[in-house]
């Protein structure tokens, strides 16, 4: 039997989790149940990161010990992971786990061995939030990812020498086009990568809270190096002692990652393996986020969304939560771009294409074949039969190549298809009229249309059974088929006149019941709330056992969403517009300009030419993020000085906030330089 291992990243347990980290699971629970269905072996590895400094003041925060607190937490994932049905995972926790320790501390040894490790003198600027370094000056500057000021570490640290694998990561990148999915992905980390790698810290000094340095009990492994390693430690590698199951499973088969933790993926790890000595992951997959309503969830905003009130509502409606919940997230995002949730969309997507769509075939379908054919499948003449296999082939076919390069929302789309030509088909053949009529061609087409519409209907159950588990295991049992639908291979049994005829079906029983949106929408957001209310009374709680919290640096969440105040700008022409020369460009290189601190000094390569632009970015943009991002920018303005410096052109970016956070305009396909934007 073929395997194939997947993992989520370890989440960290300072909070409990959202919609956002459960949807990296839901989809790697999509993807085992598929992998499962096709027939291999599947290890899915999920777990926590409980190490570093950002749990060690959550802790304190809490008043608890570090130990305590992660425990504690783990708990949480693994009670959401319950109530969100994933299916047989693994979970790996990176504390209080010797067989991890040791996993670390072995590869730690490998890497010093091999000439990889050395001991240096550091100073720099780390953002405890996301546990990473931001820049190696001392000067103040904000995480990038997350806005935080990043705080003062100056120390000596162990260092691992990332430089000495440039070009085996290029070359890699090269010969291993699958290695980091989407393409654009891919672009990104090889421009990163070609900008030039510098050596990275991987130990801590004055932290307690992580893994001993081997050898050295003033420090601690970095968390990152920690975290990554759990890949190896979570299916049974401990270091030279290695389990059947890690030489069966290893190297993993896909890293499903969100894109913000892609460098440490796709450039870290391949070079922490390397040094170790061991196989690299086939492929790393990197997700767009899910947004609220454009925005970034936040608890300070009080905007994050849970999934547990979503699914007690609809539970409550008698619809299926789980299902209804992941249909969204998988449906309305292409997999691999940013996605927004809003309770509006859930409800809508449900109604429309649960309920009126799938819904209502399935029990049309059902009460027909009660009504008409004695609850029982009719057996169609061939003609029939092979007009029906006609119909499906184009899902049969596309669904598990849709399937196997992740686009769940082409699943859909599909077997959308598919149901509204059924639907279609009830309409233009009347079965009730079909049923009145005493000739036999009559009668062969009300067989005909039930015999196809419910083949439609039992392939796709098998289809989506990986997305929506227990809506296709019930619409399964009343079709009539025996077993369970999960059991079912896919590919052998995807094709038409599979069905038996003569099956007894079973009543039909709404298995998405049709909600009434405003009802719906004041639930989801009274649950919400209730939920919220809860959470807040915990937390106050725990300020409380707590005494006064260690103080962290105060957040500052980039705020998305554009400025309510802006002036209306004046209506313009499509002659106006056409006036502005837009062009795609990429960074060649990025420089400070002395004495003036907002400015930088672009190079852009606009195809025809290379341009020198300086824009006023530089307070919230480090020059080695910008080397290699592609940018647009207005490429007929009128050339200018700017603090002593030529500029021919301007970099185009929204402006968000009071204070204008500039963030760059990019693009998501690759686009070559000089293309004109219109
Ligand atoms: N602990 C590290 C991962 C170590 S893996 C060796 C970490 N943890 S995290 O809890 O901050 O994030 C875990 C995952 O959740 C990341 O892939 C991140 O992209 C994802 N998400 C967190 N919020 C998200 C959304 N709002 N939307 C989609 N995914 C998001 O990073």
């Amino acid at each position: 039997m073929e395997k194939f291992y997947l993992t989520t990243p370890i989440y960290y347990p300072n909070a409990r989790p959202h919609v956002g980290s459960a949807y990296t699971t839901i989809v790697c629970d999509v993807v085992a149940r598929y992998k499962r269905m096709c027939g291999y072996d599947v290890a899915f590895l999920t777990g926590t990161d409980e190490h570093g400094e950002k749990l060690e003041r959550a802790a304190a925060e809490a008043g608890e010990s570090p130990g305590e607190f992660v425990a504690e937490k783990r708990e949480l994932f693994k009670s959401l992971w319950q109530t969100l049905g994933i299916s047989e995972y693994r979970f790996v926790h990176t504390s209080q786990n010797p067989a991890h320790r040791s996993a670390v501390q072995w590869m730690i040894g490998r890497a010093d061995k091999a000439g990889y490790i050395d001991k240096r003198k550091y100073e720099g600027r780390y953002c405890v939030f996301d546990e990473m370094y931001v820049s190696d000056g001392s000067d103040p500057v904000n995480c990038p990812n997350c806005g935080r000021p990043a705080e003062l570490i100056s120390e000596e640290n162990y260092f691992f020498r990332l430089s000495a694998f440039e070009d085996r990561l290029l070359k890699h990148y090269e010969d291993h086009p699958e290695f980091v999915l989407p393409d654009f992905r891919m672009n990104e980390v090889k421009s990163f990568v070609r900008s030039g790698l510098r050596d990275i810290s991987i130990s801590r000094r004055r932290l307690k809270w992580g893994i001993p340095w081997p050898g050295d009990d003033e420090q601690v492994v970095y968390v990152w190096y920690d975290a990554l390693t759990s890949y190896l430690s979570g299916i049974g590698f401990e270091g030279e002692k290695r389990s059947k199951d890690f030489e069966k499973f290893w190297p993993a088969d896909l890293h499903m990652i969100g894109k913000d933790i892609l460098r440490f993926h796709a450039v870290y790890w391949p070079a922490f393996l390397w040094a170790a000595g061991l196989e690299l992951p086939k492929t790393i997959f990197a997700h767009g986020w899910i947004y609220y309503d454009q925005d970034k969830m936040s608890k300070s905003k009080g905007n994050v969304v849970y999934p547990e009130p979503i699914i007690k509502a609809f539970e409550e409606s008698g619809a299926p939560g789980n299902d209804a919940l992941r249909y969204y997230l998988l449906r309305d995002t292409p997999f691999g771009l940013d996605g927004s949730f809003s309770y509006e969309g859930l409800i809508q997507r449900y109604n429309s294409d649960l309920a009126n769509g799938l819904g209502n075939l399935a029990s049309r379908t059902l009460a027909m074949l009660q009504q008409f054919c004695d609850g029982a499948i009719p057996l169609p003449d061939n003609a029939t039969r092979d007009e029906a296999a006609s119909d499906a082939s184009s899902v049969v076919v596309g669904g598990p190549q849709a399937f196997d390069s992740l686009d769940f929302s082409l699943v859909l789309t599909g077997l959308w298809m598919l149901m509204s030509r059924a639907d279609k088909l009830i309409v233009n053949k009347k079965p009730w009229e079909l049923a009145k009529s005493a000739l036999p061609a009559g009668q062969e087409s009300l067989k005909g249309t039930l015999y196809r519409t419910t083949e439609t209907l039992r392939i796709a159950c098998i289809l989506l059974y990986p997305l929506l588990p227990s809506a296709a295991e019930r619409l399964w049992k009343q079709l009539g088929e025996h077993g369970r639908v999960e059991d079912e291979v896919i590919d052998s049994r995807l094709h038409f006149r599979q069905i038996e005829p003569g099956t007894v079906v079973g009543k039909p029983e709404p298995i998405f019941p049709r909600l009434d949106r405003r009802a719906m929408l004041h639930r989801l957001r009274e649950l919400a709330d209730q939920d919220r209310a809860q959470e807040e009374k915990a937390a106050k709680g725990v300020s409380a056992k707590a005494g006064s919290p260690i103080p962290g640096p105060e957040p500052q969440i980039p705020n998305r969403e554009p400025l309510a105040s802006s002036p209306e700008p004046p209506k313009i022409t499509i002659d106006d517009f056409a006036k502005v020369d837009l062009r795609a460009g990429t960074v060649l290189s990025a420089e400070p300009i002395p004495g003036a601190t907002k400015l930088l000094k672009l190079q852009v390569d606009i195809g025809a030419e290379v341009r020198q632009i300086c824009a006023g970015i530089a307070e919230y943009y480090q020059p080695e993020q910008l080397v290699g991002m592609k940018v647009v920018i207005v490429a007929n303005l009128q050339p200018r000085k700017l603090r002593g410096v030529d500029s021919n052109g301007m970099v185009v970016a929204a402006s968000l906030g009071e204070d204008g956070k500039p963030v760059l305009a990019t693009f998501l396909e690759d686009v070559p330089n000089g293309a004109r934007l219109k």
